[in-house]
């Protein structure tokens, strides 16, 4: 199922055709706010939002209506999607809307069904929102450029966005859904995915990353956060680089309504000295980007074709590079776990970064270690979730990671040593197929809790007598 295919039978958000948004909805992303975030120059020229032309990219069912209620004096609201099931949701609501308010005002409102990557509109936007839009294609950084290359002069993009190493959990979960057969055509797929998720143990983090998720209620949330046709969120310093080359400027950066960014300076107030897209990374490489960021951009008026390139880029890449690992003896193994290698390598990155405003990692982990504190469930039951935090891990073990295997070296293995085999951990075999997907069911399974997982390579027939 492609993307476009995806959102047309599974529409997003899964909101009740007759639901309507709740008068004051949406204030967090009233075009005012971002006017003020601006604090010279800009704000004297647009201050609110009369006149001004309105984009909805990759609007879904419901948010179009979020911002023609706030924006009633808007000249005009085009909203954008791929997909026109959303839209006819979108149509119905906004029926429904004239019926049940019909004296409250809404905008001129047109309903575009087509592709962002390749449409354009000639007469330009003050105002777009791309929310929880761009992480959904293959190349986020080009589709940014070509919407701010519809915002006029001094307008404003309002970006939401996925965190990226943040997601890891939510990540692993889609990896065993996926290893347990569960895709979007699976039918009674709610089910289905409840029950796979509950084969892994209670405090498993993947389990609870995707318990404690209010998606995981309806079918199309469990698509749309666990198994969609694409997943492509980029990091901070990438997404640093993507504005730079689109011209674009942050303005401010909010989630659950106040900076991160300035969150991190008030536990470690050196990092005062990094910009906000650096702090924003070693937040997202702690896990500690959870919900998704809000990014506030602005169009760099004086420049065409990007502002200067921001210094190092190469920073993406941890100091220094874990060897690979490679197994002495194939009968009986310890695999690096492949979860705990990808955290290991952010705080690598993390570590760099820190590094330039005189930091250790250490400190930085012992400081979020005493001040944040581990993961806990939304209120009011505020029960500590294992495992989702960085800080719930011990730094010596994951540093000392090496490299664990990709798919195309297992496979390589299994050409020469011929099919049949089976990995083993403590008595456990992975389902039997092939040997990549059998390593890749042990490191789902067991790679959350052990560093390095003990494994045995039987061979079939050998594991049966
Ligand atoms: C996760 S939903 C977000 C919906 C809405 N923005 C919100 O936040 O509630 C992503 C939406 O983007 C649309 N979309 C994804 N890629 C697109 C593209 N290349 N062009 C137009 N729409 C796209 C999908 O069809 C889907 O409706």
């Amino acid at each position: 199922m492609n993307l476009r295919e995806q959102y047309e039978r599974f529409p997003y958000p899964p909101i009740p055709a007759l639901a309507l948004p709740r008068r004051g909805q949406g204030e967090g992303l009233r075009f005012e706010l971002g006017a003020q975030l601006v604090r010279n120059g800009y704000a004297e020229t647009l201050r609110d939002h009369r006149g001004i032309r309105i984009l909805v990219a990759g609007a879904g069912t419901f948010e179009t209506l979020v911002v023609a209620q706030t924006h009633p004096r808007a000249a005009e609201l085009v909203a954008v999607d791929l997909s026109g099931s959303s839209l006819a949701k979108t149509r119905a609501r906004l029926r429904l809307h004239r019926l049940a308010r019909p004296f409250t005002r809404l905008p001129c409102v047109r309903l575009v069904a087509a592709d962002l990557r390749d449409w354009s509109d000639p007469r330009g936007f003050d105002y777009i929102l791309a929310s929880n839009v761009l992480h959904h294609v293959e190349d986020p950084a080009a589709l940014l450029s070509r919407l701010a290359g519809m915002l006029r002069p001094g307008g404003l993009l309002r970006l939401v966005t996925y965190p990226k190493a943040s997601r890891l959990w939510m990540r692993e979960a889609g990896h065993w859904l996926a290893l347990n057969g569960v895709t979007p055509g699976t039918p009674s797929l709610k089910r289905r995915a409840h029950e796979a998720i509950g084969l892994l143990p209670p405090e498993h983090p993947a389990r609870l990353a995707f318990e404690t998720q209010g998606e995981t209620a309806r079918e199309a949330g469990i698509v749309d956060a666990f198994l969609n046709a694409c997943e492509n969120p980029l990091s901070p310093l990438e997404w640093r680089e993507a504005t730079r080359r689109a011209g674009l400027s942050l303005v401010a950066e909010t989630q659950a309504e106040s900076s991160r960014s300035a969150f991190v300076v008030s536990l470690l107030p050196a990092t005062a000295a990094l910009d906000a897209w650096t702090r924003l990374q070693i937040l997202d490489d702690f896990l500690e980007l959870c919900a998704n960021p809000v990014l506030w951009l602005r169009k760099i008026p004086s420049l065409s074709g990007g502002a200067p390139a921001a210094e190092g880029t190469s920073e993406l890449a941890p100091a220094h590079v874990p060897d690979r690992w490679a197994p002495r003896n194939l009968d009986e193994f310890w695999l690096p776990s492949r979860p705990l290698f990808e955290l290991a390598w952010n705080l690598r990155r993390a570590e760099a970064l820190l590094s330039r405003a005189g930091i250790s990692l250490k400190t930085a982990l012992d400081t979020f270690r005493t001040e944040v504190g581990p993961r806990v469930s939304a209120p009011p039951e505020e029960r500590p979730l294992p495992g989702l935090a960085a800080t719930d891990y011990e730094l010596s073990s994951l540093l000392a990671l090496e490299e664990p295997w990709r798919d195309h070296d297992w496979q390589e293995l299994e050409r020469e040593l011929g099919s049949g085999l089976r990995l083993e951990h403590e008595g456990v075999a992975a389902p039997s197929g092939p040997l990549h997907l059998q390593a890749a069911w042990h490191q789902c399974r067991f790679g959350a809790s052990k560093p390095e997982i003990p494994l045995r390579l039987l061979r079939d027939s050998l594991r049966e007598s």
